[in-house]
This record gives C-alpha cells, structure tokens and sequence, in this order.
C-alpha cells in the first residue's frame, strides 16, 4: 500500500521551499511537528474535494476496509456523524422516502452526545428505543444495546409509537462504552427488510475489519461487512493514529446513494484548515494495517484474553466484551470503578474510564508486554480480590421511559437558563447533560428531567444543567 500524502509532505519537507503559506509557524517551532504540518497547497489536495493525493489515500483505506467509498476526518467520528445524519436526511427528502417534515432518526438510547449535537444542527427529529428489560433493570447509562427484536418490535408498532412512517434510518452505537457489541448483522436484515438504512457509530471498533485469519477479511465483524449501509470508525481510538483521525465509510451498495451528500456534509461542519499530521497519520497507519496488522492484532487479542483470564481467575470480575477492552466491575467486588482506577494507577496504569461501577482499559497492539505485566502486577494485589466486601448495588437508571415532549432542537435553541442540577426534576433539557468520557447524555434534550436523572447527575457530578425557561 503506498503513502501519498506522507511522501507528499516528506518530499516537501525536503525541498526547502520558503514558506509563505499558513500556518504561522513556517516549519518550525515549539513542538517538534511543525515541519510536517502543512494545509492545503499545491499539490497537497483538498481534504472535502479530495482528486489528488488524500482521494488515493482514501481509496487505499477503502480498500483495506472493504468499503464502497472511505472519506478522512480530522476532527473524529464526532464530524463522521454530523455528516452521516445529514445525508440520509438529504437522500430521504431528495427521493421522498419519509414524508417531509416527519422524517426522524430511530436510535438505541446509548448514544454518544455527537449524534444527538447532529440532530440539533441538521434539525431531525430522533426516537430512542428504550427496551422493556432496561426500564427497572439497567444501572449504567453506557448499557443499552438494542436487538434486531427490539428494532423490529418498532417497525411493527410504528402507530403505537406516535409515527406514520418509517424512519429515515436507524442508528446504533456498537461498541459501547463498556465493550459490548451489537448484534449488527441481525438488525442489519431487520433494517433491510423494511427498506431502511442503518448506520452504526463504531467509534470504538475500526480494529474489527482486521479480525479474520491470515489476513482475509472472512472474521471481519465491521459494520460495513455486516450489513451496515454507512459507520464511522474513530482510527485515534484503537489504530496508532493520532487523536482526530477518523473515517466515514459507505458500504458498497449505498456509495451512490449517499457519497455526494456525505462530501458536502463533510464540507458543511468540518474546518477549512484540516491537520496534515492527523492525514499524514491516517495515510500511514494504511500501510501498517497492510503491513501485517491482522497478525499484531491477533497477538494483542490472545495477550489480552490471557489477561483476562488471569484476573478471573484471582476472583475479579471481568466482562465479556469485545476484544479490545478489559472491564472490570469493580463493585461486583464492593470497591466503586474510581477507586479501582486509582488503585491501578499505583502499578502505572492509567485506565480510559472509571465510574461508580466498572473500570475500562482500551488495549491494542502497541501496548509492550510490561502494560499487560502491570495489569496482572495489580490483580495479583488488589483490595478487590485481598480486601473482597458485598456488592454495591445501584438503583435502575430508568424506572420508566424517559418522557419527550419537544424534537431535540426545537429544545436546544428554546430560550434556556442555567440552573442547580438538584431542582431540575420536571424541567425539559435544553442542552447535553453528560460527563465526558463517556460522553453518552443522562437527559436527552427535549426530555422532560425526572427524578432518576437528578440521581444521575448527583453519580456523574453534574452540578448544572440547562433547561428551557418556563
Ligand atoms: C461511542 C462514541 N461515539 C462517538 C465518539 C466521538 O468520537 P471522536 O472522539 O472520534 O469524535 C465517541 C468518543 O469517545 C464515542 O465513545
């Protein structure tokens, strides 16, 4: 797999060329980079027009993803969703697939704040399913996979949930937080038996197209070989790219249908000035995946089920998660994730989040063997197996479904005002109510807050909310 733009930028690095283009920093500066950070000149291409070097690039991602069309991002999935909402919108309206004006999107209740920030700038209207076994069951707000039933369940009680039509698509966030996995494939034949797009947030899983042996594509469980018609993958959060880099990729049968409209959505929320470093770094990790990444990710897999097991074995639960992730429920073992994650940075681990239930570790093949030698360093002297107390137990987050009464930015641009948390029962959320990571809204605006919410606040240290004035 070739290189172009990091060759682009290596050959203009040497050709000692003045700089008398942006950035201010003319090659060199305080952090070292600057001599590789460049903006659109000649030859360089333009990211949201891409004909030249990113489009070659692009197509080398494309390729390697078995996708129809890849575009980059520099600023993550965040960017990636605006976009993809925007051009299922477009297509609906452009082929009248919903009837205008009430074209919504369906999607699990666990989604990341950038989906619903999407809504609110694109002006769509959103249902979240909420499934009957979390309403009293559900502890954490990351948790809320939906099924294929639970996708179909509300196609076939379309009238019963206030709807005429079906929705412009439906949208499903697999991974989680926690490391659950949707089962996309199923609710992939849900979506096309009723002629609907399903676009999936797999921020955290683009390591998934490169789970089959020997570098075929046969194990691969990326949305896009599963069914999904677009995802984004956030390539920062498990491939060594920088932190921004991410991709849209369109499947194959929907790359005529929505490639145009994705471009210009891209074009419409994305900066003027994308980073070359975070190009250069996407264009690079290409030839890395290329370059045997199947075989890495496979040791990396097998070293971080070792570990697992380990942990398991000294009494620590563990859950079953995709492979990437190590979580612990810390309260299954009466300590809070908090105190977990703490305790762990003594052994040198820094975790990628803790709350008041479970710690999670993001793992990839560019940990050394010393970061799983830590992890085991730990479970072999943590109070959670030495210092075992009862189980903490939480009361559901959802004790009904949270109620709507206003399209999410009807809400967002209401008059608003700031107010304490703790008397926010009653009120409608204007604005995202989340603690960040994991970035997954406790109040969804336009919900009318109820009193398991403030709770939440209180758990996640939400101390002010907006919400619409009176
Ligand atoms: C599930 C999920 N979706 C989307 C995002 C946004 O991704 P990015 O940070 O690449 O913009 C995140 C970020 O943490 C996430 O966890």
């Amino acid at each position: 797999v070739d290189t172009p733009v990091y060759d682009f930028i290596e050959a203009y690095k040497a050709s000692g060329m003045s700089r008398f283009h942006m950035p201010g920093h003319k090659g060199a500066g305080f952090s070292g980079c600057e001599d590789a950070d460049i903006t659109e000149i000649e030859g360089a291409d333009v990211l949201y027009g891409a004909c030249g070097i990113i489009a070659r690039s692009q197509d080398n991602a494309a390729r390697l993803f078995s996708a129809g069309q890849t575009f980059y991002s520099t600023e993550g999935s965040s960017l990636c969703i605006k976009a993809m909402l925007m051009a299922v919108l477009m297509d609906a309206r452009q082929n009248k697939h919903g009837s205008y004006g009430g074209e919504y999107i369906l999607a699990a209740r666990n989604v990341h704040r950038a989906m619903v920030d999407a809504c609110a700038l694109i002006g769509i209207d959103a249902d979240f399913i909420m499934p009957g076994r979390y309403i009293n069951r559900c502890t954490n707000i990351c948790s809320g996979m939906v099924t294929p039933q639970d996708i179909e369940n509300y196609f076939l009680n379309l009238g019963k949930n206030g709807r005429k039509d079906y929705p412009v698509a439906v949208y499903i966030t697999s991974p989680g937080y926690l490391g659950d996995i949707a089962a996309t494939r199923d609710i992939a034949a849900v979506c096309e038996k009723y002629n609907v797009p399903l676009i999936v947030d797999n921020a955290h899983g683009a390591y998934l197209a490169f789970l089959g042996k020997n570098g075929t594509d046969g194990g691969s469980l990326h949305p896009i070989k599963l069914g999904a018609a677009m995802c984004c993958d956030s390539a920062h959060k498990t491939l060594p790219v920088l932190t921004g880099g991410a991709y849209l990729h369109i499947s194959p049968r929907y790359k005529e249908r929505y490639a145009a409209y994705v471009q210009r959505a891209l074009a419409l929320f994305g900066s003027t000035s994308p980073s070359y470093l975070i190009l250069q770094s996407l264009d690079l990790c290409n030839r890395y995946i290329a370059d045997g990444y199947n075989k890495k990710l496979e040791i990396c897999i097998n070293l971080a089920s070792e570990v697992k097991e380990y942990l398991i074995h000294t009494g620590i639960d563990v859950l079953d998660t995709e492979p990437l992730k190590i979580v612990i429920d810390a309260a299954a073992s009466g300590y809070t994730g908090h105190e977990a994650g703490q305790e762990m940075r003594r052994y040198k681990i820094a975790c990628e989040y803790a709350d008041m239930q479970y710690v999670v570790l993001m793992v990839s093949p560019c940990n050394s063997p010393a970061d799983f030698e830590n992890i085991k360093r730990w479970g072999q002297d943590t109070c959670l197996v030495k210092n075992k107390r009862e189980r903490l137990v939480f009361p559901a987050i959802f004790t009904e479904k949270p109620c709507r009464c206003m399209p999410v930015r009807k809400a967002v641009f209401s008059p608003s005002e700031i107010i304490r948390a703790e008397d926010s029962a009653g009120r409608i959320c204007a604005s995202e109510t989340v603690s960040c990571p994991p970035a997954v809204p406790v109040a969804i605006c336009g919900e009318i807050i109820d009193e398991n919410m403030v709770s939440l606040f209180r758990m996640y240290n939400i101390e002010n909310v907006c919400v619409v004035s009176l």
